[in-house]
């Protein structure tokens, strides 16, 4: 796939201070922008108008994770405003190829994840139709958990698969990242780290994220 790739999640910012926080991760690939709706997930952040003035003043473009039930419905308004990718969970989809679809004839990149729960072959046959596949590393709705190492295996056998078919497609983990686990990820086939309170609870977030950028790499 190509390089690594290091996604500060806002989360984990001072959203009373949205515009300083953003232009401290410039050295980042994309900034992560967690969608709740306290359905789908047991907490809630935010929805298309904020994340458009997100979007608005972000360095970088955005890679949006959708904790929301219904995606088929919410997640193309994503898409429209500009997000560079757009992830819903497989487990709130109801019709996960066409949004996908419906996704990338938008012009975004279609993402699709799964929770700690969730078996990550369920979507084997669908790597062909994303652009990227995150493989929840916490229970998803809330920063700051604990890194689940018992999700390697997982994640080794979804990047043997896309390995096998010669697909393009980058994975992810999202959960728990930081200088102490951001390797064995890496090991197990991971090329995109999000990273919440690694990079915003850093004094300087540029600094962790090259840190986290060498340590991925090694
Ligand atoms: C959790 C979110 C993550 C979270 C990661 O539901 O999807 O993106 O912000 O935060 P850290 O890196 O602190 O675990
Ligand atoms: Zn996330």
């Amino acid at each position: 796939t190509g390089g690594i790739r290091i996604n500060p999640s806002i989360l984990a910012a001072d959203f009373a201070n949205i515009q300083t926080e953003l232009s401290r991760i410039a050295a980042s690939d994309f900034v992560h922008v967690d969608v709740m709706d306290n359905h789908f997930v047991p907490n809630l952040t935010f929805g298309p108008q904020m994340v458009e003035r997100i979007q608005a003043t972000s360095p970088v473009p955005l890679d949006v994770h959708l904790m929301i039930d219904d995606p088929d419905q919410w997640a193309p308004a994503y898409a429209e405003l500009g997000a560079a990718s757009v992830t819903f969970h497989l487990e709130a989809a109801t019709e996960p190829i066409a949004l996908a679809r419906r996704l990338r004839a938008m012009g975004a990149r279609a993402g699709i994840a799964v929770k700690p729960a969730t078996a990550v072959e369920t979507l084997f046959g669908m790597l062909d139709e994303v652009d990227q596949v995150l493989v929840m590393t916490v229970e998803p709705g809330f920063g700051g958990q604990s890194f689940m190492p018992e999700m390697m295996p997982k994640l080794r056998r979804l990047a043997d698969e896309a390995r096998r078919r010669g697909s393009a497609v980058w994975l992810q983990v999202d959960g728990g990242i930081g200088e102490s686990t951001i390797a064995q990820a890496a090991e197990a086939g991971a090329d995109t780290f999000v990273a919440g309170s690694a990079v915003f609870g850093a004094g300087d977030p540029d600094n962790a994220i090259a840190g986290l950028r060498m340590t991925a790499a090694r």
